[in-house]
């Protein structure tokens, strides 16, 4: 019998400048990237108390396939922390495209943790929350508050930042990247800083000049197919465009929403994947 339930949007996270500093004695990589919470696309979630020792996850969706049910899945390693004894269901619907470097697992974890926080009433804060989130993987702290930080340390080291509000397109090939792999590569590379820099837009231009992502080098040479797909999103959208965070998604950022609309309707009629318009949000994680 289901006591109690509430629904969760968690929006993906979009690295819009990474710099790799160095590897680490515990084999992370130190890194200091700028990132955003954006509005597309976002996974929604429905986590209710039940009787029982069981945290069932069940997962619908068009990424439904690519990601584990059951305990395996992030969000029910979520749910355990806070309710090691179980007694957890979470409906998972599954629109962040798994292995595409926007943070999707994460975002469902920092969904979870947060809804059971409100329904069970836990006593912890959003630095605890994120305390607890920061075991289960380097990116959930910063799902937890969301909005806009420079994440430090393997990620999980977070400074608040303001960022205005940016029109966003988001575009992921038919095929995702390994995060280790990418960084396992920065290594063999020799640890290269990327070249190529993307200016930002007007709105952002007092929180950074230029845009960058040092995991682009490697992702490519991970993945040959990731440059051609983001030459034809280049092209299409008439703007440059940036690798998010290990890949596989690309993003371009624009100064009016129209531009992006019109951007969404040429990228999503000549690439073969996924593609989304939306922007800038100040939240990780929204209570429906
Ligand atoms: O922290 P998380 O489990 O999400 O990281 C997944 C993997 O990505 C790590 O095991 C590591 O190989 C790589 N990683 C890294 N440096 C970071 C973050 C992740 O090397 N700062």
């Amino acid at each position: 019998m289901r006591h109690k339930e509430i629904r969760v949007d968690a929006f993906a996270k979009l690295t819009l400048s990474l710099r790799v500093l160095g590897t680490r004695a515990d084999g992370y990589h130190e890194i200091d990237a700028l990132t955003a919470s954006v509005s597309e696309p976002y996974d929604s979630i429905v986590v209710a108390l039940s009787d029982g020792v069981e945290v069932r996850v069940v997962v619908d969706g068009p990424f439904a396939g690519e990601v584990p049910g059951g305990e395996s899945n992030l969000a029910a390693r979520a749910a355990r922390l806070l309710r090691p004894d179980g007694g957890v269901v979470i409906n998972l619907h599954k629109r962040i495209p798994p292995g595409g470097g926007l943070g999707g697992g994460s975002a469902d974890a920092a969904a979870v943790l947060v809804g059971l926080k409100t329904l069970t009433g836990v006593d912890l804060d959003d630095e605890g929350l994120a305390a607890l989130g920061a075991t289960l993987g380097s990116d959930v702290p910063f799902c937890v508050r969301g909005g806009g930080a420079y994440m430090r340390g393997r990620g999980e080291v977070l400074e608040p930042v303001s960022v205005p509000s940016i029109p966003v397109l988001v575009a992921t090939p038919p095929f995702g990247l390994s995060t280790p792999a990418v960084y396992r590569a920065w290594d063999e590379l020799g640890g290269p800083r990327s070249e190529r820099a993307v200016e930002s837009p007007p709105a952002l231009a007092q929180v950074a000049g230029a845009l960058v992502n040092d995991l682009e080098p490697a992702a490519e040479h991970v993945e040959p197919r990731l440059r051609g797909f983001r030459e034809s999103v280049e092209s299409a959208a008439g703007r440059p465009a940036l690798l998010a965070g290990s890949g596989s998604s690309v993003a371009v950022l624009f100064e009016h929403h129209t531009d992006a609309a019109h951007a969404y309707t040429r990228v999503g009629g000549v690439v073969r994947g996924h593609v989304w318009v939306g922007g800038t949000t100040p939240s990780g994680v929204v209570l429906a």
